[in-house]
């Protein structure tokens, strides 16, 4: 077992923040609702949709073939991309961020030693373009990921990249597609087994922001020869340490207590702030994970809720100068968690010099590394000072263990916090809807789509008074 992730909740308790924080006897009058979200989390582990849960225990095989399929990527292509979106590219690119260098494309080959990583989600226009001005696309290998295997803004990718494969290496396209879909439903399985495309499966019971500790993002990560059995091997460690249903020795639980009863004290916003450049797109993978799961408006009885909180993306130091004014001194309904990372991978120097300005002077014969824990230390002691909720989340350091630690962490917190707020967490109606509502617009003709065409007719006109 590697080094463990710790959580420090002191800032979230009232004995700090006066009466704007938690009452530890507030946590203790929840042990009975807290034993029974852990126990109904744990009831579902490895069934329905929390398939999620057996993820770092039941990939022996399909490492062996992530591991086998990524080495002969390496060896035959250039360029490695992504088409995918939400649960299917943010887990990769958060990890890729993380466990690889920060300028990792621009690397020379011989440090890389790997293919160079995009991750396209977005279907702005100009972006496959620009895709194609920097890659060579008879020497790309295109991941394509969808779960349900209809998303359009992946299957359009899909289209405008196999007519491009076919252009350029005509009847060798197959080699150049990997797609990574459900084994059971959806049609892009259908188009794998007619094209022969290697193909990776995306269990029934892992939803697409629970994905990334299975082939979602484990191809991608073996590509870019990132450790994957260790991520698996962190995640499984956070499972072990969060096995009890009591609060005072489950982290996880612990922060889904203190998450839901900041929620019910009107903190909406759960602010994510790593202090370090390789956690800033952990925030916009955590940020789905914790939207998406616990945006709802019906309660597993059916009774009409709206809960959830809204997550933003921060980081340290760079937000300090935007945000933390707002943090500090605005409205009281945010939890801001900060990402800590004790030893960073590189030790940054500062210099002496500026001699006749002492207050310059000082930083010579300091690093960066004491200079960005400093910065968030402080920033830790302004929003204590003004009496704001925040935790810290610290890793040793960063690594393919402690980040698989991270990532198992939030998502059996947000499962707990899940149940503590007794709603489908697995569930995403509202984005349903939109894609939905997206193919009617298009003019899809199937039964479905004609019958939300009509529906959104039934919307009222625009007013002129508010157009300008
Ligand atoms: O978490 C989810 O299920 C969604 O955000 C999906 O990841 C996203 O909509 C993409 O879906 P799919 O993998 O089916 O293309």
């Amino acid at each position: 077992m590697g080094a463990q992730i710790r959580l420090d909740i002191n800032h979230m308790m009232n004995d700090y923040l006066g009466g704007h924080g938690i009452d530890k006897a507030e946590i203790e009058s929840m042990i009975p609702a807290l034993k029974k979200a852990h126990a109904s989390v744990e009831a579902g582990r490895g069934k329905g949709m929390q398939g999620w849960m057996d993820l770092p225990c039941n990939q022996t095989a399909i490492v062996a073939q992530i591991l086998e399929s990524a080495s002969q990527i390496r060896d035959e292509f250039e360029y490695f991309v992504v088409l995918g979106i939400g649960g299917s590219a943010l887990g990769p690119a958060a990890v890729q961020q993380a466990l690889n260098h920060l300028h990792y494309n621009e690397l020379p080959k011989e440090l890389r030693n790997a293919p160079k990583l995009y991750i396209e989600d977005n279907i702005d226009p100009e972006r496959m373009s620009a895709l194609m001005d920097v890659i060579d696309i008879k020497k790309t290998c295109f991941n394509v990921i969808t779960k349900s295997g209809g998303t359009a803004e992946t299957m359009s990718q899909y289209l405008i990249v196999l007519d491009a494969l076919k252009q350029a290496v005509g009847s060798d396209y197959k080699k150049h597609i990997v797609v990574t879909t459900s084994e059971t439903k959806g049609f892009l399985i259908n188009i794998a087994k007619e094209e022969e495309y290697q193909t990776f499966f995306i269990p029934d019971g892992v939803g697409g922001r629970f994905s990334e500790l299975c082939p979602v993002g484990l191809l991608a990560a073996a590509v870019c020869g990132i450790d994957i059995q260790a991520l698996l091997d962190g995640a499984h460690d956070m499972d072990v340490r969060c096995k009890s249903d009591d609060v005072t020795k489950n982290p996880a639980l612990m922060d889904a207590a203190l998450m839901y009863i900041a929620m019910n004290k009107g903190m909406n916003i759960s602010v994510m702030m790593p202090y370090a450049d390789s956690l800033r797109l952990i925030s916009d993978w955590y940020a789905q994970l914790w939207a998406e799961s616990l945006g709802k408006n019906v309660t597993l009885d059916g009774k009409p809720c709206n809960v959830g909180q809204t997550p933003v993306k921060a980081l340290g130091v760079t937000d300090q100068h935007s945000q933390l004014q707002l943090y500090s001194e605005g409205p009281y309904d945010k939890v801001i968690t900060f990402l800590k990372v004790e030893d960073f991978r590189a030790k940054t120097a500062i210099p002496h010099g500026c001699d006749d300005v002492p207050s310059i002077a000082f930083l010579g014969g300091k690093s960066h590394n004491q200079l960005i824990e400093a910065e968030r230390a402080g920033t830790e002691y302004a929003l204590y000072k003004s009496q704001r909720m925040n935790q810290t989340i610290t890793l040793p350091t960063v690594n393919a263990d402690t980040i698989g630690q991270l990532l198992y962490f939030f998502e059996l917190c947000t499962a707990y916090t899940g149940a503590l707020l007794n709603i489908d967490t697995f569930n995403q109606p509202g984005v349903e809807e939109s894609k939905l509502a997206a193919y009617a617009v298009m003019g899809y003709d199937s039964e479905i789509h004609t019958a939300k065409r009509e529906e959104m007719k039934s919307r009222p006109e625009r007013k002129a008074e508010y157009l300008f």
